[in-house]
């Protein structure tokens, strides 16, 4: 079997540990929206088993569950075309993860950037299933034979790791059964950086609110925090090539970019000489153009979450029959006798 003969099929996911920034819809959301259609079949996922590999309070976790799907729906997520669910109602993905914890080896879950700079000094104390993580992530994908997977820069490397252990456990098992997955990491905002430091990402969980733009922020927020964004002296240059070396005025180029679906070169060539203050009002006015009625439909659907959970629930069950007989063969596959 070549990688042709896999269905063109797309699976991405994302935590629920936390309110979703902008970060998130430039570098995941938003594309995954565009893929939707007739060219892939698309499966995304609200990640509650990996959110819970660092602490969650519970009733907070259900919350951001509901909260990270009505901003999916928000954004244009249409859970009749793509399969919209929670990961923990599809139980396959947790075990065809313990099939991939047997498969993948200790040297490759160690040279993970994300589990080092997650756990930091403290590698003795940190959860086991954080550790454990990029194989229950290969797993959401492969349940599904994913083919494309469309994340921010920060996720690369766990898709490589996840083309690794597809092609160990096709190499071991002698087998051509599960797909090596592509990463899809496009667009001029695959990596959105921290407001008050250009050097660090963009999180939910970085310690200033004014660090980040949330989904929920209203529009006075957004336009706030946008012109207080840290930045240096000197106006916009005339080519990218001039934001070297000034990482928090390449990244508001950069969403700029993201917000307006134009390149990075565009937005140089159109601001080429502006100073900040003619800059920051633009990218501010855009970037409340874009966000707020996403904003406001969220706060409609957050208004019905059982609503939210009925999709959810349809969802999970479109989901398990496409991961349901992927999971058996997969059983067959290794020798686990299924005899009821
Ligand atoms: P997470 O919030 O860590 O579950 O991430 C969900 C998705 O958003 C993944 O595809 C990430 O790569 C993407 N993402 C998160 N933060 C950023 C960021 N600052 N810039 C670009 N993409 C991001
Ligand atoms: N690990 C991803 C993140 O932190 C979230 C995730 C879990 C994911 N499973 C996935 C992304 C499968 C893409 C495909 O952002």
């Amino acid at each position: 079997m070549t990688e042709a003969a896999f269905t063109p099929r797309v699976f991405s996911g994302i935590k629920p540990s936390g309110g979703l920034t902008l970060g998130n819809y430039l570098g995941a959301i938003k594309r995954w929206v565009g893929m939707q259609g007739p060219e892939f079949e698309t499966i995304y996922c609200v990640v509650d088993l990996h959110a819970i590999t660092v602490w969650q309070d519970p009733a907070t976790l259900a919350d951001a569950t509901r909260e990270v799907a009505a901003g999916l729906l928000a954004s244009g997520i249409d859970p009749d075309d793509s399969i919209l669910f929670n990961q923990s109602q599809v139980p396959a993905h947790v075990e065809l993860a313990w099939i991939f914890n047997c498969v993948a080896r200790v040297g490759w879950m160690n040279r993970m950037t994300q589990f080092k700079d997650k756990a930091g000094k403290n590698t003795e104390k940190v959860s086991l299933g954080l550790y454990a993580y990029p194989a229950l992530m290969a797993a959401d994908i492969l349940a599904y034979h994913g083919t494309h997977v469309p994340v921010g820069e920060d996720q690369k490397q766990h898709v490589e790791l996840t083309r690794d252990i597809a092609a160990k456990f096709n190499h071991d098992y002698k087998v051509d059964f599960f797909p090596l997955t592509n990463p899809v990491i496009e667009g001029p905002a695959t990596r959105v950086m921290n407001l008050r430091d250009g050097t660090k990402k963009m999180s939910k969980s970085g310690e200033s609110d004014m660090e980040r733009i949330n989904m929920t922020d209203d529009a006075d927020t957004i336009s706030k925090k946008l012109k207080k964004a840290r930045t240096d002296p000197e106006p916009l240059p005339d080519t990218l090539k001039g934001l070297k070396d000034r990482p928090e005025a390449r990244n508001l180029v950069d969403i700029y970019a993201g917000l307006a679906d134009m390149t990075s070169e565009a937005v140089i060539a159109e601001y080429a000489g502006a100073g900040w203050g003619r800059f920051k009002p633009a990218l501010a006015d855009l970037a409340v153009a874009k966000l707020s009625p996403i904003s406001d439909e969220m706060s409609r659907l957050m208004a019905d979450p059982a609503e939210i959970d009925r999709l959810l629930a349809k969802g999970a069950e479109r989901a398990e029959a496409v991961a349901g007989p992927i999971l058996q063969k997969t059983y067959d596959i290794v020798g686990l006798v299924r005899s009821r």
